[in-house]
């Protein structure tokens, strides 16, 4: 059976070799097990395959150009860099190994390999000695050291004449190493996960709402985060400016009451976490034509409450088994997280400190996880401060332990 691949993205970079051509089937080969595959091209890659066929292939545009003022209003080459679950590097030469070692971003490709923060993996291909050079050593441990993974070279003969170590891995092997990253095979395999996201908007008129700052940063990571660990997700997330993110069902809503209507279509699920901004209130009418502005009468909104996601999920007949909410506070303070923990029944808390509005927006931020324990005790635990995406995998990687301990 082939590996689903279903709901990711590769960006498969392809430097300059005679294996280039190799890299069409493997466009293929990551499509035809559902990958959404987009490529950059370096120029020594375009010397031998035409960015006309990889786009053909690819169904996507073939990036050749960081200064190209078309590509960057589409997407700019930070987007490509990031929006993708893994980078492939195939064929890799040993110009572009050299200069991702160094830290160069002198073209597209080497800007790409140092601003993504994406797994990289690198299927090398050159001549046999070039391979063994210690130039070419050094700057492969480097990049090793740094964390990035690599596959191949094969032996065999050469389309140089030569014999040796420096053939570009069989597609199939860069894809047996491409699935470590993107078949979902983590320990939340088989797990339903939903996730709450970024804020909602209450309507007050046609044209006015109540919303919120939540940029739904830290939710759609935790979502990616658990389709990654192989949870099968579904994402109900408030208007933000994210992006959908890859391998995550991703259900549109503006109000609470349309959010909870979603979590509750996703049920059963075995894990909820709650990262939204939920407005707590609604207008009680909406008013079906702009309000006017009165000149001297002042103006009055009544307000009712929303329904409570958070606390409806935690009591209700298909409970999912871990319930994970957020506690955003002004006054930062551990009594308040406990209470919300308990008001809401459910099992973690997250609290952050959002004195200020300095979370909204923010890339990183500092959390406090609460946990109700075996013997009905609150646990604290207060973590450094980190990048939104580290929580969200630190995160997952807690909630995956947490059902890898169950019977
Ligand atoms: N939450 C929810 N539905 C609501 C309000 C909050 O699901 N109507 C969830 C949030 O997603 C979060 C948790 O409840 O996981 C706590 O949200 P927070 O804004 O900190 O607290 P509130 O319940 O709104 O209480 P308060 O504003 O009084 O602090």
């Amino acid at each position: 059976m082939t590996t689903s691949f279903s709901g990711t993205r590769v960006l498969l970079v392809i430097s300059g070799g005679i294996a280039a051509y190799k890299a069409l089937d493997l466009i293929r080969r990551l499509r035809e097990r559902g990958a959404d595959v987009r490529c950059i091209l370096t120029s020594g890659g375009a010397q031998f395959v035409t960015p006309l066929s990889v786009s053909a292939l690819s169904g996507n545009k073939a990036h050749t150009d960081l200064f190209s003022l078309t590509d960057e209003a589409e997407m700019g080459h930070i987007r490509l860099a990031r929006d993708c679950d893994l980078v492939i590097i195939a064929p890799a030469s040993a110009n572009l190994i050299s200069r991702a070692a160094q830290g160069r971003a002198d073209d597209l490709a080497s800007t790409v390999l140092l601003a993504t923060d994406k797994p990289l993996l690198f299927a090398p291909a050159m001549n046999p000695v070039m391979w063994q050079n210690t130039a070419v050593r050094d700057n492969v441990a480097l990049l090793k050291k740094r964390g990035a993974h690599f596959v191949g070279p094969a032996a065999g003969d050469m389309a140089c004449g030569e014999t040796g170590e420096g053939r570009l891995a069989e597609v199939a092997d860069i894809i047996a190493a491409a699935a470590r990253f993107l078949a979902g095979d983590g320990p939340l395999k088989g797990r339903k996960a939903l996730v709450t996201s970024g804020p909602t908007f209450e309507p007050i008129d046609p044209v006015r709402f109540i919303g919120n700052r939540s940029s739904g940063k830290q939710g759609h990571a935790i979502a990616h985060q658990l389709a990654l660990a192989g949870a099968d997700v579904t994402l109900v997330s408030g208007p933000v400016s994210e992006p959908d993110p890859p391998r995550v069902t991703t259900l549109h809503v503006e109000t609470a009451a349309e959010m909870l209507a979603a979590c509750q279509s996703a049920l059963p699920a075995d894990i909820a976490v709650c990262a939204a901004a939920v407005g707590d209130f609604r207008a009680e009418e909406i008013a079906n034509q702009k309000i006017k502005k009165t000149s001297d009468t002042p103006m009055t909104l009544h307000l009712v409450h929303n329904p409570d996601i958070l606390a409806t999920l935690s009591a209700g007949n298909s409970r999912p088994c871990l319930v994970v909410g957020f506690a955003a506070e002004t006054d930062g303070t551990l009594e308040n997280a406990k209470k919300k923990l308990v008001a809401k029944g459910c099992d973690w808390i997250l609290l952050n400190d959002v004195s200020g509005g300095k979370v909204f927006g923010a890339a990183r931020n500092r959390i406090t996880l609460l946990k109700k324990t075996a013997d009905g005790e609150i646990s604290a635990e207060d973590w450094p401060e980190l990048d939104k995406k580290d929580i969200a995998r630190d995160l997952a990687g807690l909630i995956g332990a947490h059902f890898a301990a169950r019977p």
